[in-house]
């Protein structure tokens, strides 16, 4: 890996970085038991495992003193009344922070620390996010056509903790209300 500067752009309207080094791709198959409506989930997991969002990655060394940047896309859609998100994850070294900025789209950020503290940030475009060392993140789309575009930058030693969420889930759901959304305490939460 060079050691040299180097640029990249994230052209409208698509925002995907003009150089990546890795494309992933998440199906509604890896968020298995994270929607709380799982006779929905199950049904439409029967149908077709839909793309639920991507993230372009920019490797550098996964070291500290490096950060790691790259654009995550949620596409719009819903299980049951959930919209669709991302995984969510702490960092593997949890004192490591983040930063989010919304390029495109309206969405929030689902948080909480160890402690069992909930917090919930709009993203909209132009809005930036600190995600303080300690917090889980995960990204919500709330719009019905639109895909919510995040840059992200994070220490490069961060690493990432799924399986935490995997077991407690977050404390707050974002659902479609009938008058807007809403954000409700999650009954299948595992409180730490
Ligand atoms: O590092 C981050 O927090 C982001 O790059 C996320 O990895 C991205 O939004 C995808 O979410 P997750 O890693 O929870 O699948
Ligand atoms: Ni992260």
């Amino acid at each position: 890996m060079p050691d040299t500067p180097f640029t990249f752009t994230l052209p409208f309207p698509t925002l995907i970085p003009s150089h990546f080094d890795n494309h992933i791709e998440r199906r509604l198959s890896s968020l298995k038991g994270q929607f709380f409506d799982l006779d929905t989930y199950q049904k439409m997991l029967a149908v077709e495992d839909s793309l639920v969002y991507e993230v372009y990655e920019i490797r550098r060394p996964e070291a500290a003193g490096e950060i790691l940047t790259g654009i995550s896309i949620v596409h719009p859609g819903k299980v049951g009344r959930e919209f669709y998100m991302t995984k969510g994850h702490f960092h593997a070294v949890i004192d490591t922070a983040e930063v989010y900025l919304c390029m495109k789209g309206e969405g929030c950020m689902v948080m909480e620390n160890p402690q069992g503290e909930t917090s919930v940030a709009s993203l909209y475009p132009g809005s930036v996010l600190y995600v303080p060392p300690r917090w889980a993140h995960r990204s919500v789309c709330t719009s019905r056509q639109q895909d919510l575009v995040t840059f992200f930058a994070y220490p490069g030693h961060s690493g990432h903790d799924y399986s935490t969420i995997e077991r407690q889930g977050f404390g707050k759901l974002v659902l479609e209300g009938e008058k807007g959304i809403e954000i409700v305490d999650n009954p299948r939460w595992n409180k730490p």
